[in-house]
């Protein structure tokens, strides 16, 4: 195995893209998702979980979770909107694709790629709870409580992060750098 493979490609990603800084490899992401995936699999011993991600940026951490988990699950989807296009939050949260799988009496987990004003994690767990699952909690990639308008507790945490705008494995800016394996900080142009 070819183990410069994945960094020679964020090699020449970065080269391409000068503006990003790497915050958190793409190894150092591998090893927090793990870590998350052990207390989770200990937590939820012997209960059928429904994880809930929240698109689109959680999908390619709900990936890797669910194959370091590695128990029978059940996958489903929302797709909540809180971004206007660019930086800002509209502060708007829109139902874009609701749960199709029933949420009554099923524990549930919500898989966040970020935590920031708190908005729309706040919004997507009482909207939860109102159709009574046995339990519902958060489960988020990244924090950044710096950002935080309104309280929401975060049961599992992978990285707590600094106010600035980040992209990569899965978090965007304007629907950009997505794919990139690892996190990076989004430089200011000004
Ligand atoms: C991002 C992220 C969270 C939300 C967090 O989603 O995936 O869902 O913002 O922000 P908040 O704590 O301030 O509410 P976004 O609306 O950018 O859409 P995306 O997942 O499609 O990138």
């Amino acid at each position: 195995m070819d183990r410069s493979r994945g960094r020679g490609y964020n090699l020449l990603a970065m080269e391409s893209q000068p503006g990003l800084d790497v915050l958190f490899t793409g190894g150092e992401i591998q090893a927090a998702v793990k870590k998350l995936a052990a207390e989770i699999r200990e937590d939820y011993q012997g209960r059928q979980l429904l994880l809930v991600g929240v698109l689109k940026g959680s999908f390619v951490f709900l990936a890797d979770l669910v194959r370091f988990l590695n128990i029978p699950l059940e996958i489903d989807f929302v797709w909540l909107s809180s971004y206007s296009r660019g930086r800002e939050s509209s502060g708007r949260i829109e139902v874009v694709l609701p749960p199709r799988c029933q949420v009554k009496d099923r524990d549930v987990l919500v898989v966040e790629d970020i935590v920031d004003s708190g908005v729309t994690s706040a919004f997507l767990m009482e909207y939860l709870d109102k159709k009574k699952p046995a339990s519902v909690r958060l489960c988020a990639l990244t924090d950044k409580p710096s950002r935080r308008q309104v309280p929401v507790k975060i049961d599992y945490l992978g990285f707590t992060v600094p106010d600035k705008f980040l992209v990569g494995y899965g978090l965007d800016w304007d629907e950009k750098f997505r794919y990139l394996p690892d996190i990076c900080v989004l430089e200011d142009e000004g």
